[in-house]
């Protein structure tokens, strides 16, 4: 898949509460009709920090698509097709262990695909590919970037932003939000943090060859995880804890792409 449009040093694929970057200069719209079909809206490029990024809303600009109703092979094909090599993921996300409380801003390094029904793979014989639909056994062990992860990290402690070290996320199929016994199983298998679009984003950015790294900004408490296990979630909390944090994404972004 060759890129049509000059590379780019970093794409932003914004999740939920995060449906443009306000710092992108000279934006231009590019067009995304992609083997896959269509992405979830405009992919915005522009400048940042002095250079060039890539900008996706994950869910639409509008948030009018569910989690598991998102193309995101299509996300990730128009992206790449923009010319981006290395992806950052931005997951809104309920925390789980308690180093992930809300607004904190984490980078896991494990995840658990609990998601179901969802087309997770370019092998589904559905398109063309070029070469023949070959079947793909990515190396998934490390389901994120390593070295991207590093990165982040790195931008992290130079800028000043607190950002936790690791973690596993667990991908919920979603819309709908998590009991609070299927949290604690979550937590019985080992997840720290809990969201609906972590797959199978990651594992189609492997079969693509894309880096990819996840940033998770903690809108909430998982159900039952927090202080009060019986306080109720809502929207209104999720976005106004996304938009807290979004100062130090922003920092964060421009010590990443600085570095
Ligand atoms: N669960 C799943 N996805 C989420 C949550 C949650 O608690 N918060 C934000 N996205």
């Amino acid at each position: 898949m060759s890129p049509t449009h000059p590379a780019i040093d970093l794409a932003v694929i914004g999740g939920t509460g995060v449906y443009a970057l306000a710092e992108l200069a000279d934006v231009e719209t590019v067009a995304t009709a992609t083997r896959y079909g269509a992405p979830s809206g405009p992919i915005r490029i522009g400048t940042l920090a002095g250079h060039r990024v890539a900008f996706l809303a994950r869910h639409g600009e509008g948030h009018s698509v569910p989690p598991h109703r998102i193309n995101y092979r299509a996300n990730l094909a128009a992206l790449q097709q923009a010319g981006a090599a290395r992806v950052l993921a931005l997951n809104t996300v309920g925390g789980i262990d308690a180093a992930y409380a809300p607004r904190a801003l984490g980078c896991p390094d494990q995840l658990i695909d609990y998601t179901w029904g969802r087309v997770s793979t370019l092998c589904e014989g559905d398109v063309d590919d070029g070469g023949g639909n070959a079947v793909l056994h990515v190396d998934f062990g490390d389901p994120y970037t390593p070295s991207l992860r590093a990165q982040l990290l790195a931008a992290a402690r130079g800028a000043g932003v607190a950002l936790v070290d690791g973690g596993c996320y667990g991908a919920t199929q979603g819309p709908r939000l998590e009991t609070k016994a299927e949290i604690l199983r979550m937590r019985r298998d080992g997840c720290d943090l809990v969201g609906m679009t972590g797959m199978p984003e990651a594992g189609l950015a492997r079969e693509l060859g894309l880096e990819y790294a996840c940033l998770a900004i903690v809108a909430n408490w998982a159900a039952g995880a927090g202080p009060d296990p019986d306080e109720v979630i809502t929207l209104d909390e999720v976005l106004a804890n996304v938009a807290a944090a979004s100062a130090g994404v922003s920092r964060l972004l421009a010590a990443l792409l600085a570095g």
